[in-house]
């Protein structure tokens, strides 16, 4: 664990956070009170958004002048100056006599006569008289304001009339976004937050800023928050801390019968459908809880739909209600959904779930569709449920074998070979034999790394009489040894699976497609491959409930013939896609390692080297076990980002780790690991061991049928220094790879073997084109070696590939080695300083009394010797120099 400031365990007084952010907020502030045409300035915001900490930050700022301190509350807000009481002298008014505000207004004044600054914290909770006398005093300039209000809660007439009436500025204070909590989490822990945990402690807190440092001191001494491999994570749920629910409690405040029961139903029903809750409550009920900021409303699609305000308000709810008191409103909510008719698929899910958690749900089947609803959505945790409850009332197989899938894929196989071996244990017919075959080859393939999980499935279809049936399991055999890297029997059982006709059953037509389009994809075939992606997809419904697996393989599929064609933006979205999909739909957190490993390998590729290490190390925080499925990706990832940066010995450990915790069934996925090792021999100097390794790993892609990685592997080669071993087999290689990519690839390899500077120039200009900016620095490097120190060209490449390298993120690869910044002449840096703040050629001429035509020429110069375009480029450049 990191180094932290003790954890405060009393309970009551934790010390306070470091202020961060709000920087804009803050700042609006200032401008005011410091001067214009306001007479100060209202914060208005939702609760605990951080009004009255903005405030405190604002005044704590000030140099000089007399702060008058007053506070509206719940308390006072009935008695007249209650709030400015400690104000006042004893006896107030102290001849009971006429004007009591101005006289009040006196009392307030500092002695030195000068303009104070009334600082009012939740000026909506003022009463009246003492509203009164802050507008009194605004208005008729004897003080400057600075006051807080809740946005949504009444407010006496004096202290709205504040901003309606112009004499002060009010600004609006949102919750605090998830990016900004990200930055004030990781100030306070003195860490980055993982992405999956940001977002969660954001959907329960909602920017609320109190809310959040009550969970963050409760996941601190719980334990639950802790820092694993340099990034804070969340392990386990997120229950709430006797004090905040203290806290949440008495924000929500007293609630007749009516309105508790209204606030149930949107807590346990959330989101329920504003005509269902309408059958359940009563309508005033609804009204008053809206009024008072409890439930609210929102639109999905065609239907008004209602939840608590705040998450926190239904975990509060929730904690309070008893088991009975569930059961029972569960049961009332699936009544009344029912009987509105449930129209929607989740609807079925929803009704389902409520139904097991009344204690009336008797019946399998709607158990069994709501399990295989819940995986299709890869809600993971709820299907395993659902799937339980459904072999316990009787389901058999075909409630086992949904219940397995979910097993597998939440890395718990024991418990899925044991589910599939109950109901297998009497007699069982062909089909259910052969499904149970089907699910525990692919299960034992992505969870436990069985290379030969293919006998599971050969052995069931030799037994099998039905054709369909030994289809489904010939295409179940291919899988296995697809991902076992073994291409060729893979496609043999691929093909002997189509001798029996197009594949009937749609889950393995679907699983047949994932297997052809990897195989095309990896093979350099992209364009059909995304073709075929593409269809299967479109075709979702047809397979997502049985096999909910595909979906992500078949976006891997798209992001990885994306990548082998260069189109690395194309990629990218492909990878955020997916991963957000699988983050904030669902936290499955295999699905999540995988896409964080891809968005590593995007980046590197990019030459961000400092975000592939993050995102390969968040991929690591998300790994199931020691041995896990895309290990070797992202620790591959890890290993190749860090040797890149120079990090030598996290290269070495990582790449170690990589092949230790790597699954035998992820060969395709996890090849990037073998694609490090070059790297990381690089980065221990050893450049003969790089190449060979390089080499090797050229022919490793080769015999698992993975063109584009072999095309990736000899172009190491040429970037390493040795293009004469691979020009050859890389110019052979280039036609069966779709896309442009491949043909630059190629072009450099030659350029690179020639010594050819205009070309590795051209090749250079072509990887900057495709977004590939360390491969455009390398090339450029190796452009300005051919040419020679001593030639302008080669002055200007080494420019370039010098600027190059410095948008990469610290990434220092062999080929550029010995760059130097770029040195410009005295006149030259003049001009380029000048040009960098933004001043036209002709202002610079004049400054300098030269010809604007100079001045150009001059920076034509510049230009060229620093590799860059224009102004807004050398602005940026210039400091580094
Ligand atoms: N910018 C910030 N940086 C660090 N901590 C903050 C920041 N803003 C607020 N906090 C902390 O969050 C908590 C809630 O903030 P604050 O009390 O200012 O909210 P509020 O909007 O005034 O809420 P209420 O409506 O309940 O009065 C406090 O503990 C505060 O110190
Ligand atoms: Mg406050």
């Amino acid at each position: 664990m990191a180094d932290l400031p003790p954890v405060p365990r009393d309970a009551e007084a934790p010390a306070r956070w470091p202020f961060v952010g709000r920087t804009a907020q803050l700042d609006a502030v200032r401008a005011i009170l410091d001067d214009g045409p306001y007479a100060g300035v209202v914060v208005a915001g939702p609760p605990g958004a951080g009004k009255s900490r903005l405030a405190a930050q604002a005044v704590s700022e000030r140099a000089s002048g007399t702060v008058v301190t007053v506070r509206g509350t719940t308390a006072a807000a009935d008695l007249p100056f209650g709030a400015v009481a400690h104000l006042l002298p004893e006896r107030f008014p102290p001849d009971g006599g006429a004007n009591p505000l101005r006289r009040a207004a006196e009392a307030l004044r500092p002695p030195d006569g000068g303009t104070p600054l009334l600082n009012v914290d939740d000026a909506h909770l003022l009463d009246f008289a003492s509203a009164a006398l802050v507008h009194h005093m605004v208005l008729h300039c004897q003080a400057r304001l600075l006051a807080t209000v809740r946005s949504g809660e009444p407010a006496p007439d004096p202290v709205v009339a504040l901003w309606k009436d112009g004499l002060v500025r009010r600004i609006e204070l949102e919750p605090l976004p998830v990016e900004e909590t990200g930055r004030l989490l990781a100030q306070v822990l003195g860490g980055r937050v993982e992405t999956v945990t940001l977002r969660r402690l954001w959907r329960v807190t909602q920017g609320n800023l109190l809310y959040l440092r009550e969970m963050v001191i409760a996941g601190r001494v719980s334990g639950a928050l802790d820092e694993i491999g340099g990034l804070w994570r969340w392990g386990g749920d997120l229950s709430l801390t006797p004090r905040l629910h203290d806290l949440v409690e008495a924000r929500i405040g007293e609630l007749d019968e009516d309105e508790r029961e209204t606030l149930e139903f949107a807590t346990f029903g959330e989101p329920l459908g504003a005509d269902v809750l309408a059958r359940l409550t009563d309508a005033a009920a609804v009204e008053r809880c809206e009024a008072r900021q409890l439930i609210t409303g929102f639109r999905d699609g065609r239907r008004l739909q209602v939840r608590p305000a705040h998450p926190l308000y239904g975990e509060v709810v929730r904690a309070r209600a008893t088991p009975e008191r569930a059961r029972d409103l569960f049961a009332r909510l699936a009544d009344a959904v029912e009987a509105t008719g449930a129209r929607r698929r989740d609807d079925a899910l929803r009704v389902t779930v409520w139904r097991l958690d009344s204690g009336t749900a008797r019946r399998p089947h709607p158990l069994i569709t709501a399990c295989r609803l819940a995986m299709s959505v890869f809600d993971i945790t709820l299907a395993q449920r659902l799937g339980r409850a459904a072999v316990a009332a009787g389901g058999g197989p075909a409630a086992a074998v949904p219940l397995a899938y979910a097993l597998f894929f939440d890395d718990r196989p024991e418990e899925a070979e044991q589910v599939l071996r109950r109901v297998m244990d009497g007699p069982a017919a062909e089909t259910d034999r052969s499904g149970y075959a089907w699910i525990r080859a692919l299960g034992l393939t992505w969870s436990v790394g069985d290379a030969d999980a293919h006998r599971v499935a050969e052995e069931a279809a030799s037994a099998v009489t039905d054709p369909a049936v030994r289809q489904d399991l010939l295409v179940a055999s291919a899988f296995v040894h697809f991902f076992a890297g073994r291409p060729l029997d893979s496609d043999r059982q691929l093909a002997a699976a189509r001798r029996l006709g197009a594949v009937r059953n749609p889950a393995s037509a679907a699983e047949a497609a994932v297997v052809e389009g990897l195989r095309l994809a990896h093979g350099g075939k992209t364009v059909p491959a995304r073709a075929l992606a593409d269809a299967t997809l479109r075709d979702a419904t047809r397979w997502r409930d049985d096999t909910p697996d595909v979906y992500w393989s078949l976006q891997c599929v798209r992001l990885l013939s994306f990548l082998f064609e260069g189109d690395l933006t194309a990629a990218e979205e492909v990878t955020g896609l997916t991963r957000r999909l699988m983050r904030e739909e669902a936290p499955w957190r295999l699905g999540v390692a995988g896409f964080d490993g891809h968005l590593a390998q995007i980046r590197l590729l990019r030459g961000q080297a400092a975000d592939a290490v993050r995102f390969s190390r968040e991929g690591i925080a998300n790994l199931g076990g020691y041995k896990a499925g895309f290990a070797g990706l992202c620790l591959g990832e890890l290993a190749h980002a860090s040797a890149l940066l120079g990090d030598g010995a996290t290269a070495e450990s990582a790449l170690a780790d990589a092949v230790d915790r790597s699954l035998r069934t992820f060969v395709p996925i996890d090849f990037p690991a073998t694609l490090a090792r070059p790297w990381v021999h690089a980065a221990a100097g050893d450049l003969d061991a790089a190449v060979a390794a390089a080499l090797a790993a050229a022919d490793d892609a080769e015999t698992h049928g993975l063109r584009g990685y072999r095309m990736f592997a000899l172009h190491d080669v040429v970037r390493l220094g040795a293009a004469p071993l691979v020009a050859g087999r890389l110019t052979r290689l280039c036609p069966a790879v779709d896309g442009p990519l491949a043909p630059v690839l190629a072009r450099h390899a030659v350029a690179a073997a020639a010594g050819d500077g205009p070309e590795l120039d051209a090749v250079s200009r072509a990887f900057e084109r495709m977004g590939l900016l360390l491969h455009a620095a390398e090339a450029a490097a190796q452009a300005a070696a051919a040419y020679g120190p001593a030639r302008r060209p080669g002055v200007f490449a080494a420019s370039r590939a010098w600027a190059l390298a410095g948008r990469c993120q610290g990434a220092r690869s062999p080929a550029l080695r010995g760059l130097t910044p770029p040195r410009l002449t005295a006149r030259q840096r003049e001009i380029a300083g000048l040009a960098a703040t933004g001043l036209s050629n002709r202002e610079i001429a004049d400054r300098l009394t030269l010809s604007p035509r100079t001045v150009a020429n001059h920076l034509v110069g510049v230009y060229r010797r620093l590799g860059v375009g224009d102004r807004a480029a050398l602005a940026d450049l210039l400091p580094r120099i």
